[in-house]
């Protein structure tokens, strides 16, 4: 056996294991392998100091650092990926005007740009790299030189659970390239002078090659597959014929590199507009057992937390994506990522996997008090957004409360909604007689043209099926829309039934525009509100209901006809007319309501520019230390949704929010990944007597707090008192005649806000919703 494989042993605790009586089912029965592509390159330019540092201080170990492999002028090495150089380079040092891009074939396709073999070593060095990905920040582009092989390597074999990965993605080139066996020689001086762990290549003939110096250097020879239809060049046979014969490739390499559609294909689904966003996968193949058999480890490349499109079967959560390759049927040698951490993440803390959490099956086990899940127009992120398909999946994966986002018919039928504008979350497009007979702009709501509830009658609505929103769509981050014209539009009292049949779920009503609806159209939503609650016997203290709205009269109102029922002050976000919600301000609105349900973007404010986080405000604590009860709205998992502090890792916000806050509350898209992170994740605390650190290393994975901290721009403070309005007095109700239309309390008149400016942070609600 080789030195590795001990080492892979030793530096492990056992406890990592996924079944601990079984043991870890990958070939060397260990941990599966992190490999670092390019340090963390999802963070920072590519094979970068930076770039590897922070992998090897935020990743769990046995960790491998990655290098792609170019050759020089001068037959040296560096490390880049990727035949154009001016990708991944700021090359603006060593070009000159008179400098002119050569042409080579590579991969059997001619190419032209500035080519590494084209410039000595000491010229690249004077490079510095750049993130060759456009989705990903550029702060540290243009300031990290970059690096060799060499000095990777070095690094690496001097730390403790660290191992060197040489990555040769064009050995045929480089053999001819700049000079003739250039590549052979360059590597077999490099494996006796560096050791290297593993040596990637996608070609058969340069780690036949190599196998003998390999044997004795103890590195492990990995073949890298490419698209199955693709020739390999040095047998001149597809990806797929080499696949076929596992055996063989034993007979020269102990592992291969696959891409991940090796395991789960791909499916796009070419029916629905807009599907190019996403896709499926197949069931997983049996290519990791087949080529345990023969004796092969299996590594994966291909991760990476921000890939777009990405995979519905996930609900873009990567750490979900990563579980399935290390799940109950077969587990992989090692994850090949941009984000070694979130890798980290899934092999370290989540040794049971996800689970569904229907209500009959939720255990006690949290050691922890936990803040609750309340679902955000139930899984809306998997399914259209307050059908009974987004609530009954809600409930299965795990939220505590599930809730209705009410808004009104012109006959006055509660309905539940994303919105108050139909278009984005019904196919009302598709009924154009209809859609024709009520589109209008209310500018006062948002700016593009709608069809609003407020002016369809409920039996108008009852024809409309439910899509799917997607809140990042602007990025062109889409939500599944395979469910799209299947779900009927639910009324508050269907929803109040449903969730009445889930003893133990508890309610979240949310009102929208309650207050621009009672005054300018004429629609009540508070009688509307408190009609179906008083109807389903859902307005006694005993019961799990949250009433919430945006405006402080409706929650008066929904006071004085509900007391027992706990009221929720939506704090509203608007980036045009920021406010600053002070402990003066909350104490105001602890006068309507208890909780305070605050948008993300007061909590975690981001700068839009760099997408990282601004100083984080204290608005949690202050409300906390008036014995307030703080929920987060609302958590998404895509991407685009959160602070690149987080990694592109969804995991990561909520570890980040909840350690920092003390939330009381979440609101949520994805409850099946708050669900999984409070009870299912060892790392966070302990379950069933089990604690595994986030960190095998101890060092911090998570950002919790800002990398570098801006200064806020001082905002007014919010206005919380609303200008009398009065409700109307439900029929059913029991109590007396008359509401009153505010709080006991009396704001100065300097903090009412005038009518036009309620619109206007309708306004801004709309749009940042919709937006
Ligand atoms: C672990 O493996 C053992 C032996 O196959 C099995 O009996 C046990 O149920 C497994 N445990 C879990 C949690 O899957
Ligand atoms: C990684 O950790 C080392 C040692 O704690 C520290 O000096 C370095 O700044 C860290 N690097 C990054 C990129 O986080
Ligand atoms: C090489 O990369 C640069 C920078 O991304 C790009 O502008 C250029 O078009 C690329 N060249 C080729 C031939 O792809
Ligand atoms: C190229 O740069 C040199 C000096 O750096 C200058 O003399 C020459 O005019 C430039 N040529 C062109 C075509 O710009
Ligand atoms: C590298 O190339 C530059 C420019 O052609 C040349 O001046 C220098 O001498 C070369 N250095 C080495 C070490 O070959
Ligand atoms: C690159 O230049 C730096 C100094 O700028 C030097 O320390 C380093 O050794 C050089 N690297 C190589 C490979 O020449
Ligand atoms: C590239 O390097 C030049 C010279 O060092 C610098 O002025 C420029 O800002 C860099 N560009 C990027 C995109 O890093
Ligand atoms: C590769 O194989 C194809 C047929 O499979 C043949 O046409 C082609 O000439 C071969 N190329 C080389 C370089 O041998
Ligand atoms: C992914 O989701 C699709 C659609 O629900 C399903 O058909 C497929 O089996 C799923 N794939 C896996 C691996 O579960
Ligand atoms: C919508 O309802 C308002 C009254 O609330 C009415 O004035 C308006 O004409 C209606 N618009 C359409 C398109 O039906
Ligand atoms: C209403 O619910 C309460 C408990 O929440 C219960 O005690 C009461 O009997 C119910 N009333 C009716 C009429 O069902
Ligand atoms: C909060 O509650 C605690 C304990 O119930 C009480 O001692 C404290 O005075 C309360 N603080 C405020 C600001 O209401």
């Amino acid at each position: 056996m080789k030195i590795m494989v001990l080492l892979l042993l030793v530096t492990l605790p056992a406890c990592l294991a996924y079944n601990a009586t079984l043991g870890w089912q990958t070939l060397l029965q260990g941990p599966p392998l992190i490999i670092a592509n390019g340090g963390s390159s999802g963070m920072f330019p590519d094979q970068t100091d930076p770039a590897y540092y922070d992998a090897a201080n935020s990743s769990k170990i046995p960790l491998a650092m990655l290098c792609d492999l170019q050759l020089t002028k001068d037959n040296l090495g560096v490390c880049r990926t990727g035949w154009n150089l001016s990708a991944s380079t700021n090359l603006t040092n060593i070009l000159t005007n008179t400098s002119v891009p050569s042409t080579y074939v590579i991969q059997g396709v001619s190419r032209t740009g500035f080519f590494s073999v084209d410039f000595n070593l000491t010229e690249l060095n004077q490079t510095t790299a750049i993130q060759q990905n456009p989705a990903r920040s550029p702060d540290s582009d243009g300031i990290y030189p970059i690096l060799t092989p060499e000095y990777i390597a070095g690094g690496a074999n001097n730390a403790i659970g660290l191992f060197f990965w040489l990555n040769v993605e064009y050995p045929s080139f480089y053999q001819q390239h700049p000079g003739k066996n250039s590549l052979a020689s360059y590597l077999t001086t490099f494996l006796k002078a560096y050791k290297p762990a593993y040596v990637s290549a996608t070609e058969v003939g340069i780690l036949k090659l190599l196998q003998l110096t390999a044997t004795r250097t103890q590195t492990y020879l990995v073949l890298k597959f490419l698209d199955k239809t693709a020739v390999e060049e040095s047998t001149n046979t597809t990806y797929g014929a080499i696949l076929s014969n596992l055996a063989d490739v034993a007979t020269y390499a102990s592992g291969i590199l696959v891409p991940k559609s090796y395991i789960y294909a791909t499916r796009v689904t070419p029916a629905t507009t807009g599907s190019e966003f996403g896709y499926f996968v197949d069931g997983a193949s049996t290519l990791v057992q087949e080529a345990h058999k023969a004796n092969l480890e299996v590594f994966v490349y291909g991760f990476a937390n921000d890939v777009f499109p990405s995979s519905y079967n996930y609900s873009f959560d990567p750490v979900f994506d990563s579980l399935s390759y290390i799940g109950n049927s077969f587990q992989i040698d090692g994850f090949l990522t941009d984000f070694p951490n979130t890798a980290s993440e899934a092999i370290n803390c989540y040794p049971e996997g996800y689970v569904k959490a229907p209500l009959a099956s939720r255990g006690a086990s949290k050691s922890v008090k936990n803040p609750v899940i309340i679902s955000h127009n139930g899984a809306s992120g998997d399914f259209p957004g307050c059908t009974m398909a987004a609530y009954v999946a809600a409930i299965n994966d795990g939220a505590d409360y599930i809730d209705c986002s009410v808004q009104i018919t012109s006959d006055g039928v509660a309905i539940c909604r994303e919105n108050v504008d139909l278009l984005p979350n019904t196919n009302i497009f598709s009924n154009q007689a209809l859609y024709q007979q009520y589109v209008a702009t209310y500018p006062e709501l948002q700016a593009t043209p709608g069809v609003f509830s407020f002016n369809l009658s409920y039996a108008d609505v009852s024809t409309l099926k439910a899509v799917m929103y997607s809140p990042w769509g602007k990025y062109l981050v889409s939500r599944d829309p395979s469910n799209d014209g299947v779900e009927n539009i639910l009324t508050l009292d269907d929803f109040l039934s449903f969730a009445k049949n889930n003893s133990g779920i508890g309610i979240y009503v949310n009102l929208q525009n309650a207050y621009y609806l009672r005054t300018v159209h004429n629609l009540d939503l508070v009688d509307a509100v408190v009609t179906s609650l008083t109807k389903a016997n859902l307005t006694n203290a005993s019961d799990k209901v949250f009433v919430a709205s945006e405006d402080s009269s409706a929650l008066a109102a929904l006071q004085n006809l509900m007391p027992a029922v706990k009221t929720v002050y939506v704090v509203p976000y608007s980036a045009a007319n920021p406010y600053s919600v002070t402990p003066a301000v909350l104490q105001e609105i602890k006068q309507y309501a208890n909780t305070v349900s605050i948008d993300w973007r007061l909590i975690d404010p981001l700068d839009t520019f760099s997408g990282f986080l601004l100083q984080k405000t204290s608005v949690v604590s202050a409300a906390q230390a008036l014995n307030m009860t703080v929920f987060y709205s609302f958590l998404s998992n895509e991407f685009v949704a959160y602070a690149r502090d987080y990694r592109s890792d969804p995991i990561l916000q909520i570890y980040s929010l909840i350690s920092e806050f003390k939330l009381d509350g979440l609101i949520t898209d994805f409850p099946s990944t708050l669900y999984n992170f409070l009870n299912k994740n060892y790392c966070y605390q302990s379950v069933g007597g089990q604690n595994i650190s986030m960190s095998t290393q101890n060092y911090p994975i998570f950002p919790v707090a800002p990398v570098s901290p801006f200064a806020m721009a001082p905002s007014p403070a919010l206005s919380v008192a609303e200008p009398p309005v009065s409700y109307l007095v439900p029929t059913t109700s029991p109590g007396g005649p008359s509401i009153a239309p505010g709080p006991s309390a009396n704001p100065s008149s300097a903090t009412k806000l005038p009518v036009s400016l309620v619109a206007t942070v309708a306004l801004i609600l709309i749009l940042t919703f919709i937006l």
